[in-house]
């Protein structure tokens, strides 16, 4: 099965882009959330959704994730392509990371063992691992840690050309700013551009509000994952489920005049899916009136196991 795969990818030139987890930090169901999208998960009437992380290629063979989330084990055990090919080896080369949350980078945990891959990051964010030493399990000669500068242009794993942004965000929930500075841009919080073959798209999983220099950067694109966490900024709050709203959380939500819905409707973006998407969202019940007003403008709802080819 895997050499059929590889040989399907090998012969074509595509951007290859496979949705490990589309789900916002806790994932769904949340180990404790008995929330109804959580119960419905729980009653197989929703599908479960692992937090979000993705695998990019342009060849079929050479792998890069873009973010390394917590369950990164249970989601390559479903994805023939990111498996050995032999005794010791993975057809991982690459991770570059988004944010310093936990969902963004706890994975990394478990891809330790000792078989290189490239780990990179803003100089930011590479601090961030620095200060946490459970990171040094990644030792420096067998993971190498490679800087990415903002705006400047890099190659992945495979030829795929990319280029990380700043995007209005929020440090992590661990860090002592965590409350400072909310929709700021810098190295904290990160959208990666990806060029291939005249085709561009941008994953987007965290961000604040919509720029004027990132609706700029994404127009035209053919593809864009975006942040979906929330319906609405106070639905966690209205639940019961947290005291903080979405602007609190450096999230925008989908609805709204403010939301991405709203954001991204003029853009002339060819394709648009919703990824990190909380368990608390509406939008997540097949058949709410939520998502059926994102489908009509245009959005899908990113899952588990999906696979986009451009
Ligand atoms: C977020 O996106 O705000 C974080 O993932 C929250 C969390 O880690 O629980
Ligand atoms: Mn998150
Ligand atoms: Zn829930």
């Amino acid at each position: 099965m895997v050499n059929v795969i590889r040989a399907e990818g090998a012969t074509s030139s595509a951007l290859q882009l496979l949705v490990l987890g589309a789900g916002a930090g806790g994932g769904s169901p949340q180990w404790n959330c008995g929330c109804t999208v959580c119960q419905q998960v729980r009653e197989g009437t929703v599908a479960p959704r692992t937090q979000a992380s993705v695998a990019v290629s342009v060849d079929g063979e050479r792998w890069s994730l873009i973010d390394c989330a917590p369950e990164i084990l249970a989601q390559l055990q479903n994805v023939p392509e990111l498996a050995p090919t032999q005794l010791r080896h993975s057809p991982i080369e690459a991770v570059l990371l988004t944010g310093g949350d936990i969902d963004h980078i706890a994975g990394l945990l478990s891809l330790r063992e000792g078989t290189p891959y490239e780990l990179l990051a803003t100089g930011e964010l590479h601090q961030t691992l620095a200060a946490n030493t459970v990171f040094d399990v990644l030792r420096p000669e067998v993971v190498r840690r490679t800087r990415v500068e903002n705006g400047s242009p890099f190659t992945l794993p495979g030829g795929l050309q990319a280029t990380t942004f700043a995007v209005p965000g929020k440090a992590a929930l661990y860090q002592p700013n965590e409350a400072e500075n909310i929709g700021a841009e810098g190295e904290t919080t990160i959208g990666v551009e990806l060029r291939h073959a005249g085709k561009r798209i941008y994953y987007i999983p965290g961000c604040a509000h919509v720029s004027d220099a990132l609706a700029a950067r994404i127009r035209g694109a053919d593809l864009v994952l975006f942040d979906g966490t929330l319906w609405r900024d106070d639905e966690l709050i209205a639940a019961g489920l947290s005291h903080k709203s979405g602007a609190r959380m450096g999230h925008l939500s989908m609805s709204g005049p403010e939301g991405s819905m709203a954001a991204l409707s003029k853009l002339d973006i060819r394709r648009r899916i919703y990824i990190h998407i909380n368990n608390s969202n509406p939008a997540l019940l097949d058949h709410s009136l939520e998502r059926r007003a994102l489908e009509e403008a245009g959005w899908e709802v990113g899952f588990d196991g999906m696979r986009v080819t451009l």
